[in-house]
């Protein structure tokens, strides 16, 4: 599994929380050194396979360009330069895809959400098998769009760089104070109103 990063979170969690969701951050530094093998690829799309959709459309496609090749450095190149300047050391650059209407023509309204869960889904099995996933919205969106072949009423809707852990001193000084920033959250009161029945 994915191992915490090495700064201490900033907040609290319950200490029953799941170690792999708990563990989990967004790896900007990764180590170039390490390829990531077709069969947790595989694994990788299996588990956003399992996402669930809104009527199981599934209104989405990933599109994965390994480091060294072509279409890779063609997403590389399409990436904000805040964003481009630590991901050129990604073992991997996933292309999320969202579709607008199922091949028979009906909306898929909920599109970027289905997306967003296949995304999160894969994200835990990467965490799981020791990678690293760090999603981005900084990228230039037409350029991507041709890379990808997008399809009318199809949309790149988030780039992902997944890859093994580096070394984090390798980050230019601008990744890391993004990345630093992960570290806090809202509090739970923020975030959720709970109505909880007189027993509990
Ligand atoms: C939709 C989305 C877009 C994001 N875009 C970027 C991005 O362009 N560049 C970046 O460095 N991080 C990006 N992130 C990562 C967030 O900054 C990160 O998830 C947040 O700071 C919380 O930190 P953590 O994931 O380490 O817990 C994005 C995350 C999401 C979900």
């Amino acid at each position: 599994m994915l191992e915490p990063p090495s700064r201490a979170r900033a907040f609290e969690l319950d200490p029953d929380l799941t170690p792999l969701v708990a563990a989990r951050w967004s790896v900007r530094a990764f180590d170039s050194t390490r390829a990531v093998g077709a069969s947790d690829v595989g694994a990788l799309v299996d588990a956003a396979r399992t996402a669930p959709s809104a009527h199981n459309l599934q209104p989405w496609r990933l599109w994965i360009a390994e480091r060294d090749t072509e279409q890779f450095d063609l997403i590389l190149a399409s990436l904000a330069e805040y964003n481009a300047v630590w991901a050129s050391r990604a073992a991997l650059l996933v292309v999320g895809v969202a579709r607008d209407a199922a091949a028979d023509g009906t909306p898929c309204p909920w599109a970027d959400y289905d997306l967003g869960q296949a995304t999160a889904l894969l994200t835990v099995e990467a965490t799981a098998r020791g990678l690293g996933v760090c999603q981005m919205a900084g990228r230039d969106e037409s350029a991507l769009a041709s890379v990808v072949s997008c399809a009318p009423g199809e949309r790149v809707a988030i780039v992902s760089a997944v890859g093994y852990p580096g070394d984090e001193r390798d980050l230019d000084p601008a990744a890391t104070a993004i990345h630093r920033g992960g570290r806090v959250r809202r509090t739970r009161d923020e975030v959720a109103t709970v109505a909880l029945s007189a027993g509990s």
